[in-house]
């Protein structure tokens, strides 16, 4: 059969795309690009925003008039959105022909498979974490892979729908993790970005209380990856700021694979919208950590994501926000606006601020950010970087396109011996708006 796989929200989501299409390419079935050729069609959903929602639902819903001309075409919706809806998605969308909740991710093979054989409908979504090594497979990495170390969410913020769609919090085994991305080295791959969606609670056991001082069993996984022979780069995404105790900070600074760049949500700079929003901590104690991480690594640059109007956001929060952002002077951000979720807490409030007013705090913070990120790239202009390429830019066919540790992109002027995924230094000789341009040395 060929299989198309259409995938929305984040890199958690993209993840379990890969690992899906692998079992399907495992299996003798050959992926496609365009919906048109493909026997079967799956959506991996997110429920984050109620946008994202909308967008997956409009491109399946437009499916119908394929299924139409083609009865045997499979579809499936599997994800958070079919987490949260299960059963009413199959009311909703008449062609479709399964739904599978995020517990439920790896069978999809099996249900295809079946659905093939055997025409029915049906949803399913149990939750089942303890199959969660069931997603260990890849596709055909090149330079860079990502592996899921958690999965789902303990912490409850208020805004969030996560707990709610990806369960409790489950940690992987440090063995399976340690054999995926040795397997993954041995295949060529030098980068590699370890997900959950909060990665230093690596190995708590679902505690929601942030680790004591001295104890990090995401420090000690990092450390054993760090000494995997030929991984030349470790990334990962996201960490909740609480987490980050002497015992991570210095594994942080001692692991040289380890990259110079945290994406550390914020989401208000408020400390009374941070209560409401179920956060726990304060304004000052998030710019306390940032000082203490960019005292232990002084080039470590800072990425974030922003709520702006949350219910009850006042023009006064809102500055307090602004304020914070450019004194941490995070060197890339995501702003949402935002979006009540059924059944997360936060739902239950009015939502005051219009969307009027969300979409001009949005696009000042977006203002702030731009004039922030020219700035620094600028400053960056003389230096020499270290970069992993990546491969011809999409933009220039004459020119690469690599990364800093830093999270910088940066385009050059290939020479003879440049390849996908090797390190090397490149000077620094003009700066563009979001991007850096330098020369080989
Ligand atoms: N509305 C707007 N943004 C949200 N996020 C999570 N839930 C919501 C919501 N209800 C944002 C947070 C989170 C990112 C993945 O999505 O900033 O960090
Ligand atoms: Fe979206 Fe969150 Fe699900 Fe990722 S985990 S797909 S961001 S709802």
């Amino acid at each position: 059969m060929k299989f198309f796989i259409k995938t929305y929200g984040c890199q958690m989501n993209e993840r379990d795309s890969e690992a899906v299409g692998a079992t399907f390419i495992k299996a003798g079935h050959l992926p496609v690009d365009k919906e048109d050729d493909a026997d079967v069609l799956l959506f991996n959903t997110c429920s984050v925003r109620d946008a994202a929602e909308r967008k997956a639902k409009g491109k399946i819903g437009y499916m119908r008039k394929l299924k139409q001309r083609k009865p045997e075409l499979i579809i499936g919706v599997m994800g958070c959105m079919a987490q949260r809806l299960g059963d009413e998605l199959l009311a909703e969308l008449p062609h479709l022909d399964f739904v599978l909740g995020t517990g439920q991710i790896h069978r999809a093979l099996e249900t295809v498979t079946d659905i093939a054989a055997e025409r029915k409908r049906f949803a399913n979504v149990t939750v089942a974490p303890e199959e969660i090594d069931m997603l260990g497979e890849h596709g055909q990495n090149s330079w860079s892979a990502q592996i899921a170390i958690t999965r789902g969410c303990n912490r409850f913020c208020s805004y969030c729908i996560v707990p709610y769609v990806r369960g409790r919090e489950v940690s992987r085994s440090k063995d399976s993790i340690l054999a995926e991305a040795g397997a993954l080295v041995a295949s060529g791959v030098k980068e590699i970005l370890l997900l959950g969606q909060n990665v230093a609670a690596y190995g708590l056991n679902g505690d929601i209380r942030p680790p004591a001082d001295g104890f990090s069993p995401f420090a000690e996984l990092l450390e054993e990856l760090n000494a995997i022979p030929g991984l030349e780069r470790i990334r990962y995404t996201s960490p909740y700021v609480s987490y980050f105790n002497d015992r991570l900070i210095a594994a942080l600074a001692s692991c040289s694979k380890v990259c110079h760049n945290i994406h550390l949500p914020l989401q208000s700079g408020s400390d009374r919208i941070l209560a409401a929003m179920n956060r726990q901590y304060t304004a000052q104690s998030y710019l306390e950590k940032v000082a203490e991480l960019r005292a232990a690594i002084p080039d470590l640059t800072f990425s974030t994501d922003v709520i702006v109007g949350f219910p009850g956001e006042e023009e006064s929060d809102f500055e307090l926000t602004r304020n914070l952002m450019n004194e941490v002077g995070f060197e890339q951000a995501y702003i949402f606006k935002y979006s009540p979720r059924p059944g997360a807490k936060s739902a239950t409030l009015a939502d005051t601020v219009s969307e009027e007013e969300k979409l001009r705090r949005n696009n000042i913070l977006l203002d702030d950010l731009q004039l922030r990120i020219g700035k620094k790239l600028a400053s960056l202009v003389g230096s020499t970087q270290e970069v992993l390429c990546e491969g011809v830019s999409s933009r220039n066919e004459s020119r690469w396109t690599g990364r800093t540790g830093t999270n910088f992109v940066v385009h050059f002027e290939p020479d003879a011996s440049v390849r996908t995924g090797s390190l090397r230094q490149v000077k620094i000789t003009r700066s563009g708006k979001v991007s850096l341009f330098g020369e080989l040395c």
